[in-house]
């Protein structure tokens, strides 16, 4: 029998207008914009800014952006996963949100929390829907409003986060192309370094929580960048090893954008050069479930059909997780 695989067709992203430099931040916080880039590498970040706009609203421009690049109905669409930690409300499923406000009728959606591995655990999702129950058209989103869960009075962790929104299309094929192969990891034990602490069951808001600051990501960045520098590394140089790819077969190394230096450590792991890793976090900083398509969208050009690709990320929970993609176009 065929094998059929996932493949990714298209790929579209949204980043709001506002821009958040590091020399705004150094007026609102003690901070310096040669700390911010030599310890992160970030520059500058971009922001929703408006009343009642929310997570869906970027990740549904990315959506309309896509199915119009693509000249995708959006009848065609089976399926519509949304990776955020940042959803509109608690329920509905942000996913439900975005397929409404992008005209899509005929999909179930729902959305997945895996922090910043999201994206890479809603592609696998995504791509077993393709494989192995015949839907042909599958859309993936990354989308999140981190200065919705970002304390604009700590230092330690608002320079580091920023709102956007990515969108990826999977569909069939049965050319030796697409999701190759993942791994897909957790550890829930590391709640302790990275989580948000109140506004779920176990403490629901309160004006204790509020006075507190609780609505805020709580991150131990040390401790996060030690277990995210081993990780990220490791999980990208063991799915080369599984698969017998050398650092030459790579062409591009696509790595979750939360620290320059996780980024750069992880490409020495894997003995990528520099010239093949996607680095856009200057511009962007983290934006959780959006880092991976926005890199794809920003490079999509210079991509070609048969490119070997590694998605790698690393982030709360801990979950971690790498994919090798054969691209599937050329642009
Ligand atoms: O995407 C999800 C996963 N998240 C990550 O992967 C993030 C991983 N962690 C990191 O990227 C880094 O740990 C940070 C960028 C968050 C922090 O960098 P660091 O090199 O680990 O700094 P540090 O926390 O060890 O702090 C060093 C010093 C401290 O001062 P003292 O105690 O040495 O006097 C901090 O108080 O830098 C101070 N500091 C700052 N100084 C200026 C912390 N934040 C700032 C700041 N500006 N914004």
């Amino acid at each position: 029998m065929t094998k059929i695989r996932a493949a990714i067709t298209g790929i579209h992203g949204y980043v709001p207008p506002y821009i958040l430099t590091n020399q705004e931040l150094e007026k609102m916080v003690d901070t310096s914009d040669e700390w911010i880039r030599s310890r992160t590498g970030i520059r500058e970040r971009h922001i929703l800014k408006g009343e009642g706009l929310g997570t869906s609203d970027m990740g549904a421009e990315a959506v309309k952006g896509l199915l119009e690049k693509t000249g995708t109905s959006p009848d065609e669409i089976g399926l519509l996963i949304c990776a955020t930690v940042t959803p509109d409300m608690v329920f509905p499923a942000t996913a439900n949100i975005i397929s409404n406000k992008a005209g899509i009728k005929n999909a179930f959606s729902f959305d997945m929390n895996a922090a910043c591995s999201g994206l890479l655990y809603a592609i696998v999702t995504a791509s077993k829907f393709v494989e192995t129950l015949s839907f042909k058209k599958v859309i993936v989103v990354g989308a999140d409003k981190m200065s919705s869960i970002t304390d604009y009075t700590n230092r330690e962790t608002c320079i580091l986060f920023g709102d956007a929104a990515g969108a990826i299309l999977l569909e069939p094929t049965t050319e030796d192309i697409g999701i190759m192969d993942s791994i897909l990891m957790s550890d829930g034990s590391g709640m302790q370094y990275l989580h948000m602490k109140a506004g779920g069951s176990v403490k629901p808001p309160s004006h204790d929580t509020i006075e507190a600051r609780e609505h805020f990501v709580f991150q131990e960045g040390q401790a996060v960048f030690k277990f995210a520098v081993t990780r990220m590394a490791d999980v990208s140089a063991e799915i080369m090893e599984k698969n017998n790819l050398t650092a030459d077969d790579i062409s591009w190394l696509v790595p979750h954008q939360a620290n320059l230096r996780i980024i750069d450590a992880t490409a020495r792991r894997m003995g990528v050069g520099k010239d093949k890793v996607m680095v856009n976090i200057e511009r962007y900083g983290n934006t959780t479930g959006a880092t991976i398509p926005l890199c794809l969208w920003e490079w999509e050009k210079r991509l070609k059909k048969g490119d070997n690709i590694i998605l790698a990320a690393f982030g709360g929970g801990f979950t971690w997780g790498s994919i090798w993609v054969k691209w599937a176009y050329d642009s």
